[in-house]
């Protein structure tokens, strides 16, 4: 009998040690125990990042039901797609508070009269002239972490799609903590320990930013980032480059600076990390800045709207 039980113990427990080898197996883990009997499905998207989530009832999540699982399904999967009809700024409000703080946005003209930490995105080619022919030079492709360039950055983005056009406009999102993970060991030694400058406009950028008021200018000082951050809740390490924002690597020279940015940002961006959405109206995206950067595919339609509600989530000091 008791040989028995420790061959029960060691068994059961090289399975939790594999459950546990990679933090996905330790998040799927716990959100098998927590979503027991949850009524919420939660799918793949691809292999790279995202998971969906169906048969979600917001008033059901509301009271705390399925709500522990889907934030762990958020951790493991760093970005969620809940498939729904247009929110109002309210109930987008408090889905977003769900999973944290909303905060106020930069840019006091996006922001929502109501509900001011909803901050409206319209992408729309109004005119011809409007989209350039070299694609690669519009703001929106650039891949990037949203708000980068505070001290605190957004922990967590949520972008609902209210209007679409019938082609292209796709969000596109690479996992920077899978890139860095396959990062050799020398590699990882190199960027150990490196800060970088972001800055609000930084000539590395493909294009300029949005104009400022003086009161957005006083907001935006230049800041210094970690080159690799640890994530606060996974604790997992993912590289926090941004190519609309990193400036320059502190303590190297700007030619070394360039080339081991311009290094990271092919290296991160590689199809193996990647994950392209194509929006329906009404779909809500959460998504963790803390590892995974961005961009949009700009080639859609003259004169068809493109229009979104964002909210960004209160986040920590990188570190
Ligand atoms: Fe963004």
């Amino acid at each position: 009998m008791r040989i028995e039980w420790f061959k029960f113990r060691v068994i059961g427990q090289s399975f939790y040690a594999r459950k546990f080898w990679t933090l996905r197996g330790a998040h799927r883990f716990v959100r098998e125990l927590v979503g027991f009997g949850m009524k919420a499905k939660i799918q793949p998207l691809s292999s790279a990042l995202g998971a969906e989530v169906t048969d979600l009832d917001i008033c059901e999540i509301a009271r705390g039901s399925d709500l522990a699982a889907v934030q762990e399904a958020f951790l493991e999967y760093h970005l969620l797609c809940f498939r729904l009809p247009p929110l109002s700024r309210s109930q987008f409000f408090n889905l977003a508070s769900l999973f944290g703080v909303p905060q106020l946005q930069l840019i006091r003209r996006e922001r929502d009269v109501d509900v001011p930490e909803v901050a409206i995105f319209v992408s729309t080619y109004e005119n011809p002239q409007d989209k350039p022919k070299d694609l690669g030079s519009v703001r929106l492709s650039g891949w990037h972490t949203d708000d980068s360039y505070f001290q605190i950055p957004a922990k967590a983005t949520l972008l609902q799609a209210l209007d679409i056009p019938e082609s292209g406009g796709e969000t596109r999102f690479c996992n920077t903590q899978a890139a860095y993970e396959d990062l050799s060991m020398e590699m990882k030694h190199k960027l150990d320990g490196k800060q970088a400058v972001h800055k609000y406009d930084t000539k590395r950028a493909v294009a300029s930013p949005k104009k400022l008021s003086n009161i957005e200018n006083s907001e935006t000082l230049d800041v210094v980032h970690p080159l690799v951050r640890t994530h606060d809740d996974t604790h997992a390490k993912a590289i926090y480059y941004n190519s609309n924002r990193t400036d320059s690597v502190v303590g190297i020279s700007s030619e070394e600076s360039n080339a081991l940015l311009d290094q990271l940002g092919v290296h991160i961006t590689q199809n193996k990390y990647r994950y392209d959405h194509e929006w329906r109206v009404g779909d809500v995206l959460l998504w963790d800045n803390r590892s995974l950067v961005h961009s949009v595919n700009v080639d859609f339609p003259v004169g068809q709207t493109r229009r979104h509600q964002r909210i960004l989530l209160k986040g920590c000091r990188p570190v």
